[in-house]
Parts: C-alpha cells; structure tokens; sequence
C-alpha cells in the first residue's frame, strides 16, 4: 500500500524505530501457565504503544531450557538471571512464578536473581481497569479484565491473575496473589506473601495474614491467621503450615 505523501515521513521514522529496536528488551522470570498470560498482557499492546519486547523466559528447571514457549526461548535459569541474560545490559523483568504449591518461595526465587529492584517493571493488561486513585508497586502484574479499585494499594511483586475484583481501599502487600475470578470486597488487607485460590470472596475489612492460602472457591468471613490453609463456605481452617 502506497501511504498518502504527509504520512510517508511518519511510516518511515516509525520503521526506523523498528529497526534501531528502541523497544526495551524485557524478561519473564518462570515459564509456566501465569508466564504465558503475562506474555498475553504485553503483546496484547498495540505495538506502536508498547515499550516492551519480551525476549524470552527463566526457568529454574534445566529440562525447560532452550525450549520455546509460545515463540519465545527460555534462556536459562532464574538464579542465573544476569548470565543469561548479558546479551540484553539494559533489559527489565517481571516475575510470574507463584502456584498454590511455590508461592511461598516466590521472595527467595526473585532475590535469587540478583537483581536490582529498579529493573522490574509492572505489566498491566490493556482490558485490565486501574483507578487512578489505585497504587501499584514495582514489578507487580495485573491481567486482563481485572479492575483495581479506588484507593487500593497494590504492593510489589504481586500478581492479580484475570478476571479479580479488588474493591476500593484494599491493600495488597508485597508478593501475595490473588487466583482468576476472586473478589476482594472493600478494605481488605492482604498481607505479605499470601495466596487467595480462584473464584474466592473475601468480605470487608478481612485481614488475611502473612503466608495463609485460600482455597479455590472459598468464601471467606473471619481474618485468617498467617502460614494457615483454609477453605469452604464460610472458610475453615484445613491446617496450619
Ligand atoms: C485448599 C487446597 C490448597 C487444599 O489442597 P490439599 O492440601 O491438597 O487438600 P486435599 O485436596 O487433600 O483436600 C483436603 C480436604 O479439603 C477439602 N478441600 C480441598 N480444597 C477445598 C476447597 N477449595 N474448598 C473446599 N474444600 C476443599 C477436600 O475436599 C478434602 O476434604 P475431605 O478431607 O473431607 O475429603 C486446594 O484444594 C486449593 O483450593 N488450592 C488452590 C487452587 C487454586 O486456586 N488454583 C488457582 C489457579 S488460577
């Protein structure tokens, strides 16, 4: 397609763009199913508009390594983070390694790296809805068609897989995780290192402790006491640890 004269300049400096690869190169640490949605949230950018070009994953697994992962190549392992990646000096990270099973090892696998705090970016999705009276923190993810909610102080390092509700004046610390489909009523505090399992409610005003998993589906009424599991309608405690 011939572009109309007055465009022609415009076409050209954005090909150069292209070319000269001013995009800044970025890194997923982990490969698994959380890394690939996070892949999602910054491809789904329109290119002219998006800052980032992935070029590639971390994992700690040697199996995985040299393995391409929806067109892009796992690299090397998480705690090898500046080897394998000194062909990018300038390059960023996210994190997106965090399952019910890892997530409390999510602190020591980002330390692991070596890497300076500043270098992690936080992605979030175009259909995702931040307020603007929300905070989000450094090298935290927010997927698609999560609504961040006014007020709410999200911490570093976490994750709000798709489809959660965080209602306003939540606070979210560092490192914990909020699974697919849950809702995070007004006010709640989510405090370090925790997991809340899909499709959950957590009322109003609850305090959800340092470490504590929420099981899948759970709705949950009283605070829960930290390194805890609890589950169900109305959430009991399944065990300590
Ligand atoms: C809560 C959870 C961690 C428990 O796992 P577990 O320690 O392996 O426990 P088990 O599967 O052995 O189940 C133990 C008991 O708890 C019950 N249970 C497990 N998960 C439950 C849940 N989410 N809600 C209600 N009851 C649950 C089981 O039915 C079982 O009951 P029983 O002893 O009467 O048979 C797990 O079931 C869970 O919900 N994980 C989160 C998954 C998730 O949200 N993933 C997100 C991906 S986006």
């Amino acid at each position: 397609m011939m572009w109309p004269k007055r465009h022609r300049s415009l076409w050209m400096s954005s090909k150069k763009c292209v070319a000269l690869n001013m995009t800044v190169p970025l890194v997923i640490l982990g490969a698994g199913g959380n890394c690939i949605d996070i892949l999602d949230a910054i491809t789904a950018r329109d290119a002219a508009a998006n800052p980032y070009r992935v070029v590639g994953f971390l994992d700690d697994d040697p199996e995985r390594h040299g393995e391409m992962l929806c067109g892009y190549p796992v690299l090397g392992a998480i705690r090898s983070a500046a080897q394998c990646t000194s062909g990018f000096p300038n390059a960023v990270f996210v994190n997106g390694v965090g399952s019910p099973k890892s997530f409390l090892q999510k602190p020591a696998c980002i330390a692991s790296t070596e890497i300076a705090r500043n270098r992690f970016v936080s992605i979030v999705h175009p259909a995702a809805t931040v307020s603007p009276h929300a905070t989000i923190g450094q090298g935290t993810v927010i997927l698609a068609h999560a609504t961040i909610g006014a007020r709410a102080v999200v911490g570093d390092h976490v994750m709000i897989l798709p489809g959660c509700v965080v209602g306003h004046d939540c606070r979210i610390d560092a490192y914990a995780i909020v699974a697919a489909g849950t809702t995070l009523c007004a006010d709640v505090h989510l405090q370090t290192s925790c997991y809340v399992g899909a499709g959950s409610v957590i009322l109003g005003g609850i305090t959800v402790s340092t470490g504590a998993l929420v099981g899948a589906g759970s709705v949950v009424t009283r605070d829960v006491l930290s390194d805890t599991v609890v589950c169900g309608n109305p959430a009991r405690r399944l065990r300590h640890g």
